[in-house]
């Protein structure tokens, strides 16, 4: 199908309104859209404010919330940015989107490319994304490269064929400095302040490239800007151990990479999430692997949400930050849970399963295993 004939076919579709809002129109004042914007969605956002009642009382914050972004259509939050990133390329006449990723971000890319009918390219360090996650990139057809090296080096690689592009290959680069991307994601933090009719005392997220916390920053001042809040939150952004400090702010070369967090050397947004926690009055801190692993086992225990292990960063720091006594107990906080539990199969197995027990099939055999 022509590129014209999709746009023509998705313009028609504007007209017909489910019973769910499109993030594109339901935000649009708030978002660089216009007429000519095709209103592409895969029903992203609206995702669930869950108030986690025995998990804060645990930690000892009794108002804790969290932000399920695994909800997402791909099962995280960059489907949020990436359906106006895409919806922009395809009003700007693009036929291609490329990405560097640890697998979130190919994922979304892949599904909202086919969406658009576009060439989608994901370039990912070999060997160092979950399963899931390089499965959502084959299913929905895009081209997966994997390069040797960390993130940090493929996006470097994927930078330089965007620059490098020419009339034979034009192609929009659809990381988060793609601007289009920060826009979209920052609809998650006015969701979250209509929720809480206000907005809360704190947001703790994971910190990798930096896109997210300085999206959500950019939302929150935005609506206090137009009135829609009075107050924004302090903003807690939580890095795993082994990536470049944003506390320090130098570039780590080749950082430890595991599957169990977002370690980037060279975060892309380092600076604004910087300003971000200085202009919000809170702090960036780090979390241990095993930090994050506990939070990531009680998060599905206690309150039944199954998020990927990463994304457990932000209620790991919490629970610190808790103990520590910075955080003052009767604040209203939210974390956000960036990815979905089912994107790594490999860690849920090694780190969250118990191994099924055996029985006979029948009511007695089952009674002897359950001990009752
Ligand atoms: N949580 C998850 C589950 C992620 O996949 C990422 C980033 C982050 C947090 C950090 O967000 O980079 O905006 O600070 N994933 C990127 C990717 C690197 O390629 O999918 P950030």
């Amino acid at each position: 199908m022509r590129m014209s004939e999709v746009l023509r076919q998705l313009r028609q579709e504007q007209q017909v309104t489910g019973a769910r809002p499109r993030l594109l129109d339901r935000f649009a004042s708030f978002l660089p859209v216009t007429d000519a914007t095709p209103r592409i969605s895969l029903g992203e956002g609206f995702t669930p404010l869950i108030h986690a009642r025995t998990l804060g009382r645990v930690i000892g914050c009794p108002l804790l919330h969290l932000k399920v972004e695994g909800q997402n259509p791909t099962g995280s939050f960059k489907d949020r940015g990436m359906v106006l990133a895409v919806a922009k390329a395809m009003e700007e006449g693009s036929r291609a989107i490329v990405c560097a990723s640890t697998g979130n971000t190919a994922a979304s890319a892949a599904a909202y490319g086919a969406h658009a009918g576009m060439d989608v390219v994901v370039v990912l360090p070999r060997g160092q994304v979950a399963a899931g996650k390089l499965l959502q990139a084959q299913a929905a057809g895009a081209r997966v490269i994997a390069v040797n090296g960390g993130f940090d080096v493929a996006f470097r690689a994927v930078r330089q064929l965007v620059e490098e592009a020419d009339s034979a290959h034009p192609v929009t680069l659809v990381n988060s400095v793609n601007p289009f991307r920060l826009e979209g994601q920052k609809t998650a933090a006015f969701e979250l302040c209509e929720d809480l009719a206000g907005a809360p005392d704190y947001l703790a997220i994971p910190v990798g490239n930096a896109g997210n916390i300085t999206a959500y920053w950019q939302g929150f001042t935005e609506y206090r800007a137009a009135g829609l809040v009075e107050t924004a939150p302090a903003m807690l952004g939580l890095q795993a151990e082994g990536a470049a400090p944003l506390v320090l702010g130098h570039p780590v070369d080749e950082p430890q990479t595991v599957a169990t967090a977002i370690r980037i050397g060279s975060p892309a947004s380092g600076d604004r999430a910087l300003r971000a926690r200085d202009e919000s009055g809170g702090r960036i801190d780090t979390v241990s692997d095993d930090e994050i692993l506990d939070a990531y086992r009680d998060l599905a225990r206690y309150e039944g949400i199954f998020c990927e292990p990463a994304s457990a960063a932000s209620v790991a720091g919490v629970r610190k930050l808790a103990a520590e006594g910075a955080i003052d107990p009767g604040a209203t906080i939210v974390c956000v849970l960036t990815g979905h539990g089912l994107k790594d199969p490999d860690t849920a197995r090694r780190e969250a399963a118990a191994a099924p027990m055996e029985a006979d099939a029948t009511s007695a055999g089952l009674r002897r295993a359950l001990g009752w």
